[in-house]
């Protein structure tokens, strides 16, 4: 399918045309036929393609046509094969390998995630029950422990990036996956980074703990205070309680509302988090 909007191919003025992607049939590498175009990020293009190697269907990331030779974004793609490549865990999607075709960019080929975007899950649902809040915290929270436990932090555990289905959250997109430490302010995404990634502080699990305290309050409440259509609090402002919008536990309100504090070490350890939710799991 071609899904180039007017846009995409208009022409400007630095670039010169914009290619459109590429349509169904096409060869994105000698084993990989395009299936669909499923998406056209800022750097990127997602498609589905069959993988004659695997006999199946495959989900590619390849720069944009554009941006083919663009260092930085090849250099992302690298990086991300290159995290991907170190992990194996139920709730993290399964990268399969990067391919260099000759006289193409780089294709990061990964298994494909049946379901929704936990995005396009809560514009359907609007709010989550608690059950299924509960799965959420348990599926995810072991990702991020597991991905900490290797030496990673996630840094951009949002809505479009986590895909249910079958009752089971698979977290994905590690183009921004680093160690522990100290980077440039405003690393990740501004209406779900935390409080340190946007000022540039000291970056550890806590961060990640934010993201997924957000997410949490997101699928209990159907907003995001940060976001909610553009007309969100500023970064300094402390989100609204989450028991002033749902009733919950008092242990599972007070949990959310901790992974929210300002103070990266005022929130809960994923364990804390897990504990909180725990007697929730099969309700
Ligand atoms: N393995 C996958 N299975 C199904 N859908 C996926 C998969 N990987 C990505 N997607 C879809 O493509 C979108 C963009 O992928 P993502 O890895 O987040 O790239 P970007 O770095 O452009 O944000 C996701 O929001 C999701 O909708
Ligand atoms: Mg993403």
């Amino acid at each position: 399918m071609d899904s180039a909007t007017a846009e995409e191919r208009s022409v400007s003025p630095e670039v010169g045309p914009v290619p459109p992607p590429l349509g169904v049939g096409a060869s994105l590498a000698p084993s990989l036929v395009v299936l669909e175009h499923i998406r056209r990020g800022q750097d990127l293009d997602v498609y589905e393609a069959r993988d004659t190697t695997r006999f199946c269907r495959v989900l590619v990331k390849t720069p944009r046509p554009e941006l083919a030779h663009d260092p930085g974004t090849l250099a992302s793609l690298e990086h991300e094969w290159d995290v991907l490549a170190r992990l194996t865990h139920p709730h993290l999607v399964r990268g399969y390998e990067l391919l260099r075709p000759e006289g193409a960019p780089p294709r990061l080929v990964l298994e494909v995630l049946t379901g929704a975007t936990f995005e396009a899950l809560v514009h359907d649902v609007g709010r989550l029950t608690l059950r299924e809040l509960a799965q959420l915290a348990d599926h995810l929270g072991s990702a991020l422990r597991y991905l900490h436990s290797v030496g990673f932090l996630h840094l951009d555990v949002k809505p479009s990036n986590v895909v249910c289905g079958n009752g089971i959250a698979t977290l994905l997109d590690f183009s921004i996956a680093r160690p522990p430490g100290t980077y440039w302010p405003g690393l990740g995404t501004r209406t779900w980074a935390s409080p340190e990634q946007l000022a540039g502080g000291e970056l550890t699990s806590a961060s990640d703990v934010w993201g997924l305290g957000l997410l949490l309050h997101l699928g209990a409440t159907g907003t995001n205070p940060y976001d909610d259509g553009g007309e969100g609090l500023p970064p300094s402002a402390r989100a609204p309680r989450v028991g002033s919008v749902r009733r919950l536990p008092a242990p599972v309100a007070a949990a959310m509302d901790a992974c929210l504090e300002r103070a990266p070490g005022d929130r809960p350890t994923l364990p804390e988090l897990a504990a909180a939710f725990a007697p929730h799991l099969g309700e």
